[in-house]
């Protein structure tokens, strides 16, 4: 009762912004965050569905102050332009919670020429991070939480052929793309060591959503289906990612992996500071940023 009472509105006057809260664990966390005080910005990809989940979300929250903002993440110059409009839209940023992720069995490629799960599960984030740093900086004590997958304990960054043009799978994509939103996070804690701005990531859990939607054929074999009903509602698969940006009990914690609320071992490669530090020059230089600020 004291923790709830304690919890009530302990994010009145912080923004977060969320990726991908139109349905799913997004709009579960979006929903959460507002009923704690929090402003809340969602993005998705299309406006008329970004504006009914807001809606939505004030409605279940009781909280109006949700905004909308609409990227495809899966391409750079649309993420360039969501990042200006952050900028323009919020002088603070107290959050930002990396969420956009998916699954595609076969291989794409994006307008920029990438592989898609790569792009958008990792790339998107990575660039959307690094365009926000400095206003997350200067709002200190701030949050950076992605939103990984157990999935990552499977993944292998296969610098030889990241964007799978020899070999695609989509769990080996996959799979690739959660281990480098691990391994983004803990460089990211690094980089960040002293400014006051944390990086977690986390795993959800296995949860009720429209994930793998654009993929039938992960979503329709008879095992998703069975499994379906035991799976967490989007509700309590939220619930570690409003923890990691909303609570105190994570005050200062940093380069740190959580799964149900609690700090869990990544797989080990992605413990590996030179290999971190590699994904992210290749990453930087895949969206045309600067290895390091000022370099
Ligand atoms: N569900 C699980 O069991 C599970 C388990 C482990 C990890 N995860 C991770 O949890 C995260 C959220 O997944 P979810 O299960 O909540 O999935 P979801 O219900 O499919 O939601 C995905 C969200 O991302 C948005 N989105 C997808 N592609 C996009 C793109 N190209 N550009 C912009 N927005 C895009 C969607 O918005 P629009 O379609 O409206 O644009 C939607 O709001 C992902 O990172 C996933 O890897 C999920």
């Amino acid at each position: 009762m004291m923790a709830t009472m304690a919890a009530a509105l302990s994010m009145t006057g912080k923004t977060v912004l969320i990726t991908g809260a139109t349905s799913g664990i997004g709009r579960a966390a979006a929903i959460g965050l507002a009923t704690i005080g929090a402003r809340v910005g969602i993005t998705g990809r299309d406006r008329s569905r970004a504006e009914a989940a807001a809606a939505e979300i004030a409605r279940a929250s009781g909280n109006p102050a949700v905004d909308v903002f609409v990227a495809d993440m899966s391409s750079q110059s649309e993420v360039r332009r969501l990042a200006d409009e952050v900028l323009t839209t919020y002088p603070r940023l107290d959050v930002l919670l990396n969420n956009v992720g998916g699954f595609w069995a076969h291989r794409h490629v994006t307008a920029d020429g990438l592989e898609h799960t790569l792009a958008v599960n990792h790339l998107a984030p990575f660039l959307l991070t690094s365009l926000l740093l400095e206003r997350l900086i200067a709002s200190a004590p701030a949050r950076v939480v992605t939103v990984s997958s157990a999935a990552q304990s499977m993944g292998k960054i296969d610098f030889d052929d990241l964007m799978g043009e020899r070999r695609y799978s989509g769990q080996r994509a996959y799979n690739q793309s959660k281990l480098a939103n691990v391994m983004f996070t803990y460089e990211l804690a690094r980089r960040l060591e002293g400014t006051g701005v944390t990086a977690t990531a986390l795993h959800p859990g296995v949860t009720r959503t429209g994930f793998g939607a654009d993929d039938p054929n992960l979503m329709m074999t008879p095992i998703i289906a069975v499994l379906r009903p035991f799976m967490k509602s989007p509700t309590r698969g939220a619930k570690t990612a409003v923890f990691l940006a909303s609570s105190p009990e994570v005050d200062g914690v940093t380069g740190r992996y959580f799964a149900d609320r609690k700090a869990r071992k990544s797989q080990d490669s992605s413990y590996d500071a030179a290999t971190t530090a590699q994904l992210w020059d290749v990453s930087a230089e895949l969206v045309g940023l600067p290895r390091k600020p000022g370099h």
